[in-house]
């Protein structure tokens, strides 16, 4: 039996009956962190819906939160697939914890059809991991899939939680899903009002250039809403979402331009957006 179809027997058979996903991450951790020979780190980062958060590991303290698509392990979520770097100093946003790693591994983890975290691992030497490690590594997460999801842990609302999957979708790159999980905090909607938090999805989706998530920050910054007060960003963004014709962007170029918010009072060009507006269809 090869090194890793036993690490995966084993596995299973300290999952048994175990009623918390943390206790089996931990477990997992420690195993293959035991078994594996060169490595300076082990663990698992943890989706929340918004990016990747600490975990249980072995090895020195690490970063707590890492964004979808930085370093290693946010590149391997947001694309889903295994990242394998032989040298990580040679991997652009590599994010170093361990200063003695030079090669590393993540694995992403989906559980239930959303992306449950990933399996990272460093090694001290520079192409640790070959493509066999990829192939015995991939068949332990698939393992672990099978165990996260099978099973009803007293933690589960760590994958279960019904808003899990839209806010991963949305955080990484559906920039309509991320006006909608706004609108649903600064409306109090399908979560509890929280215009901090609708901030938050408003900035995800303005970065991702939509015009509504531009348009609607944009306001939030102008009035202080869940924010500081920022008229000149506010302004701005009025203008990168005008641009694309938005039509509540149209209307805000005029009121910012006659009030001389953020941006020089003018009201005759105040007057041409006012109408660009009405064109557009939008009435105050
Ligand atoms: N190097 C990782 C960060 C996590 S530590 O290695 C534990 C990365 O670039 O994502």
């Amino acid at each position: 039996m090869s090194e890793y179809s036993e690490i995966t027997k084993e596995l299973k058979a300290i999952s048994e009956d175990v009623d918390s996903c943390i206790t089996v991450l931990s477990n997992a951790s420690a195993l293959l962190y035991d078994r594996l020979e060169k490595l300076n780190w082990c663990g698992f980062y943890l989706n929340n819906g918004e990016r990747l958060v600490l975990g249980p590991f072995q090895g020195k303290v690490a970063c707590t939160a890492i964004e979808f698509g930085n370093g290693v392990c946010g590149t391997a979520a947001k694309r889903g697939e295994t990242v394998l770097v032989d040298n990580v100093h040679e991997f652009e946003g590599h994010i170093p914890c361990d200063g003695a790693s030079n090669s590393e591994i993540v694995i992403p983890l989906t559980v239930n059809g959303t992306l449950f975290g990933v399996l990272d691992i460093d090694s001290p030497e520079f192409s640790r991991f070959t493509e066999e490690d990829r192939e015995g590594l991939e068949g332990i997460a698939r393992a672990l899939e099978v165990i996260l999801g099978s099973s009803d842990f007293e933690d589960s609302r760590l994958f279960s939680d019904e808003s899990l999957g839209k806010k991963t979708a949305a955080a990484l790159g559906d920039p309509k899903l991320c006006v909608e999980i706004g609108n649903d905090y600064y409306y109090g909607e399908s979560f509890d009002q929280n215009q901090e938090k609708a901030v938050l999805w408003y900035e995800k989706a303005a970065a991702m250039g939509d015009a509504e998530g531009e348009c609607l920050l944009g306001y939030c910054l102008r009035n202080g809403i869940g924010c500081e007060k920022n008229e000149h960003r506010a302004f701005g963004l009025f203008a990168l979402s005008a641009e694309k014709g938005f039509p509540m962007a149209l209307y805000n170029m005029g009121y910012c331009l006659e009030h001389g918010i953020g941006v020089q009072e003018n009201p005759v060009a105040a007057q041409g957006w006012y109408q660009k507006a009405k064109e557009a269809g939008y009435e105050e």
